[in-house]
């Protein structure tokens, strides 16, 4: 259990609206950041619990640790919005995905192995401690997690070993096994590339239930 509960999201989506739903079933108190709050409208009065809606800075003032749920090609234009300092000593769980659709579905990255989203929102949010989370598997298997192989432990990596404690606790309150830690923000490169791949195993098992796992 974390001590301070208050979580801001940067998202309107679907991430955003499932990890919002999910951590206010669990006592958390929730604000979804977009440019246009009134789409939220709808959202906030459906989803159970405490949660509200305002800008990205509004979001991520709110935040004791704050998620980042945006598209990947405007995830450093939303940080900007939200204002980097509003971020500063958080944990900062990054969803996004660079992904490449300009040559149709299934996607390729925008760019990746010598660098990747994760490092990016590193580098813009300097004060911050980010950890890629979240950003392998498909919205509805985000919270509560259902694997027809069984427990299932959630992809993350990070520079900051105490904010990985903390995610593997959110994690486990959300219903994972737990983390399988990469190591550092740079292995983003690698977590964000097994995306197009999940894309790719999906189309083959015609399933978006699925997730990719080490057996050993
Ligand atoms: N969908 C999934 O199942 C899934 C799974 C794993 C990871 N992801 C990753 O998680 C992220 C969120 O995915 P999603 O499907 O929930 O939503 P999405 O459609 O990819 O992104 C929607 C959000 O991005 C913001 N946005 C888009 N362009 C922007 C710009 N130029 N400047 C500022 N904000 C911008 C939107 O802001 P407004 O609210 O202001 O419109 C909205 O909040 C993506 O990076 C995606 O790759 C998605």
């Amino acid at each position: 259990m974390v001590a301070d509960k208050r979580v801001g999201i940067l998202g309107s989506g679907d991430v955003a609206k499932a990890l919002g739903k999910a951590f206010a079933s669990h006592g958390y108190d929730v604000k979804l950041g977009t440019r246009e709050p009134k789409k939220l409208e709808s959202w906030s009065k459906e989803t159970a619990g405490k949660v509200s809606v305002g800008s990205f800075a509004d979001a991520a003032r709110h935040g004791a640790f704050v998620i980042v749920a945006t598209h990947g090609d405007g995830t450093e234009a939303a940080l900007e919005l939200a204002g980097p300092k509003n971020f500063a000593g958080k944990l900062v769980l990054d969803t996004s995905n660079p992904l490449d659709l300009s040559k149709g579905f299934p996607p390729g990255l925008l760019f990746g192995v010598t660098d990747s989203l994760g490092e990016r929102v590193q580098r813009k949010l300097a004060d911050a401690k980010v950890v890629k989370c979240f950003n392998t598997v498909g919205s509805p298997q985000m919270a509560t997690p259902k694997f027809a192989g069984g427990p299932a432990r959630m992809w993350i990596c990070g520079n900051d070993a105490g904010a990985k404690r903390e995610t593997e606790t959110l994690l486990r309150e959300l219903g994972w096994a737990g983390a399988l830690d990469v190591g550092g923000i740079d292995g983003s490169r690698w977590l964000e590339a097994m995306v197009p791949l999940w894309v790719r195993a999906g189309q083959a098992l015609n399933t978006w239930s699925h997730m990719l796992q080490v057996v050993t």
